[in-house]
């Protein structure tokens, strides 16, 4: 276990908040919470049923064949049998009702431009969408990469895509030319939606010019289809002819109607990457009627979702969080969402608190790295707007220190609102461990309990139950609907990812420990995965990124704590020796990441030394590395090929 890699938690907060104050709680029958306890599948069936609309109900609820010594894969296959549209269980059902008219997606562009979707809008749009796709060529099972800023159209194209049964991997408007054209080569997209551009704090993010770089070398790509955000004169944006179309061109030239594509139950619905622990990103597979059971469900019981609510989800929809609680999750429960395009402090500091005030935003659900970044801000910001509409506040992406749980609670909450942290990854799809509204008592910094039909342990190196209190491995003991079903094209890797290193359980990557009263504290991964600012990022990408410079011959990276985003990338490079090392050579390295892969990416520092510390056997001992970013004493060095390297390193870092 890697003792370092977590955040310093103080998980003996024994700070309960009780809910005697709250009137309005999440309601699941005392007779569903007990069938959970009894028989997860059971339960997870009449969830199922009640939850969906679908075409032909299921016939079998679950096929769970772990992996064992004697099977080469596991087998999880969740309602077979079951025939359903996912389009349909967002939209369609709800035009049938009162709902029709109902705004589904208020949106605001970042220089104020304001849109209102009703689900008869999205439904009419996204029909024509799906037609457009069909019409450039695009059947079920084919893959659609969407490469857009946070615009009602993005929800529009995921959406069509579920409706024609075709596989959408969306590409977070964040990721570099490179990025795009990684992922858009592993899936074998044959359609890429992108725009002119989006706004991001007063500039423009060149989304069309990065996706032209990126298919200089996409050879699957055969149509472009670009939507007119409005950022670049439509006469400016370069279209090449016979690939690249106006998404509003399209749309006058097709049909206004679509049949929904029938879908069985575990027919993929989309793929999305993510960071792993190697240089290659790992695109996660979510199938149709598992992922939206899971989404739809927890929605409803960690948020207590309501017709009245105005709900927003600052995370963008490049991300899990915006596919499973910006789309999926809340349209299918027939609730109002709120988009927002652009950044937080543009043109100030409050534009967040400006729009929970214009709106009346009931709930609002965030990750800590903005919390702590608002609090580092100060309150006059929050103060300047009446913040009385919300109602309860949301976190995730990364473990939040009871000193920002208790910020957002009294500043953001006025201690009204029940602030619900929810653990869960890119792999199970939906929230896993959190609080049920209103119901479950609050530990600050705790995200709580597994919700009802999951089942969550924390184990020791061997896979035994640690007593409570002491940290281990945090692992998912049952299977559960949402779960990732495959990595894209690599099923070995997903086999030895998740399921082979605690047989019959799944591997989290993350440390947690269980309080006495049976509480659950998450303490960060365990792995090389970094969570900066509530993003994945893994240390092999980064350094193989920074190896292909020129200048480098050897890279370690690392995540060192950082007071706002949890962690940033600090990098040890080892020079070649043709190469001077000039000044401004950091920060070209800070660049080159940035080029290749992102805003997100990029190193906090770079420090370049002569050797870096490895084992005998030749394994770079990032943990001395991220003691030494972090100024700590260091830790045994006894298992070092060269132990001087090390002191040469402490040495140079203090000398910066
Ligand atoms: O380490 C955990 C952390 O984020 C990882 C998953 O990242 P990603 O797949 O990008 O999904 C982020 C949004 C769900 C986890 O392995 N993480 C996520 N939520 C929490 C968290 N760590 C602590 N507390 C959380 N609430």
């Amino acid at each position: 276990m890697n003792h370092e890699a977590a955040s310093a938690l103080d998980f003996s907060s024994d700070v309960v908040i009780e809910l005697d104050q709250w009137h309005r709680r999440t309601t699941i029958p005392e007779e569903l919470l007990a069938l959970a306890e009894r028989d997860i599948p059971q339960f997870w069936d009449r969830i199922a049923r009640d939850m969906l609309e679908w075409i032909v109900p299921p016939q079998q609820t679950l096929r769970w064949e772990p992996l064992t010594a004697e099977s080469v894969a596991p087998v999880a296959r969740w309602f077979d049998g079951g025939i359903l549209n996912v389009a349909v269980n967002c939209v369609d059902r709800h035009i049938r009702t009162w709902r029709r008219n109902k705004a589904a997606i208020i949106w605001e562009g970042e220089p104020g431009d304001v849109r209102v979707l009703t689900y008869y809008d999205l439904y009419r749009q996204i029909q024509r969408f799906a037609n457009v796709l069909l019409s450039l060529g695009v059947r079920k099972g084919d893959r659609v990469t969407i490469y857009l800023p946070m615009i009602p159209e993005a929800v529009i194209a995921m959406l069509a895509c579920a409706r024609i049964g075709a596989i959408h991997s969306v590409v977070f408007g964040g990721f570099s030319a490179e990025a795009l054209r990684e992922r858009i080569n592993d899936s074998q997209s044959s359609v890429l939606i992108t725009a002119d551009g989006g706004w991001r704090r007063g500039s423009i993010v060149p989304l069309k010019r990065n996706a032209d770089q990126a298919l200089e070398q996409c050879p699957s790509i055969r149509h472009v289809v670009v939507v007119h955000r409005g950022v670049e004169d439509a006469t400016h944006v370069p279209m090449q002819s016979g690939r690249d179309q106006w998404w509003h061109r399209l749309m006058e030239e097709v049909p206004p109607s679509c049949p929904p594509e029938a879908m069985e139950s575990e027919d993929p619905l989309f793929i999305l990457y993510t960071s792993g622990t190697t240089g290659k990103p790992k695109g996660q597979l979510h199938t149709t009627a598992g992922y939206l059971t899971g989404v739809t469900a927890t929605t409803r019981w960690v948020f207590d979702i309501a017709d009245e609510d105005v709900y927003w989800c600052t995370a963008d929809i490049g991300w899990i969080t915006g596919h499973s609680y910006v789309v999926y999750g809340p349209l299918a429960n027939g609730a109002t969402v709120l988009m927002y395009e652009g950044a937080p402090d543009y043109p100030d500091r409050d534009r967040w608190w400006a729009l929970v005030e214009k709106y009346g935003v009931t709930i609002l659900y965030t990750a800590p790295t903005a919390i702590r970044t608002m609090m580092r801000w100060g309150e006059e910001y929050v103060q300047r707007h009446n913040l009385e509409s919300l109602r309860l506040l949301g976190s995730v992406g990364e473990p939040i220190n009871p000193e920002a749980w208790l910020w957002y609670w009294e500043n953001i909450g006025g201690k009204r609102c029940p602030v619900v942290d929810t653990w869960w990854q890119t792999e199970t799809g939906c929230i896993v461990i959190a609080p049920l509204a209103g119901r479950t008592p609050l530990k600050p910094g705790s995200a709580t309990f597994p919700l009802p039909g999951f089942a969550a342990a924390v184990v020791d190196e061997r896979g035994t139950p640690c007593p409570a209190g002491v940290r281990g491995y945090l692992v998912l003991t049952a299977p559960w609907p949402s779960m990732s079903r495959t990595i894209w094209g690599d099923p070995e890797r997903y086999i030895q990812t998740y399921w082979s290193r605690f047989p019959g359980m799944y591997a989290t990557g993350d440390a947690a420990v269980c309080d006495g009263d049976g509480f659950f504290w998450l303490l960060g991964r365990t792995d090389d995965v970094l969570n900066v600012a509530g993003h994945r990022l893994s240390t092999m990408e980064l350094e193989s990124v920074l190896v292909e410079h020129p200048a480098v011959a050897e890279a370690a990276v690392i995540g060192r704590t950082d007071a706002v985003k949890g962690q940033v990338p600090v990098a040890f490079v080892t020079v070649r020796e043709s190469f001077p090392i000039h000044t401004g050579l950091a920060d070209e390295l800070k660049d080159y990441v940035v080029e290749r892969i992102g805003a997100l990416a990029r190193p906090a520092e770079v420090h370049f030394t002569a050797e870096l510390p490895k084992t005998r056997s030749g394994k770079i001992m990032r943990r001395l590395l991220r003691d030494i970013a972090e100024g700590r004493v260091l830790g045994d060095t006894t298992t070092l090929a060269d132990p001087s390297v090390v002191q040469h390193l402490v040495q140079l870092y203090r000398e910066e």
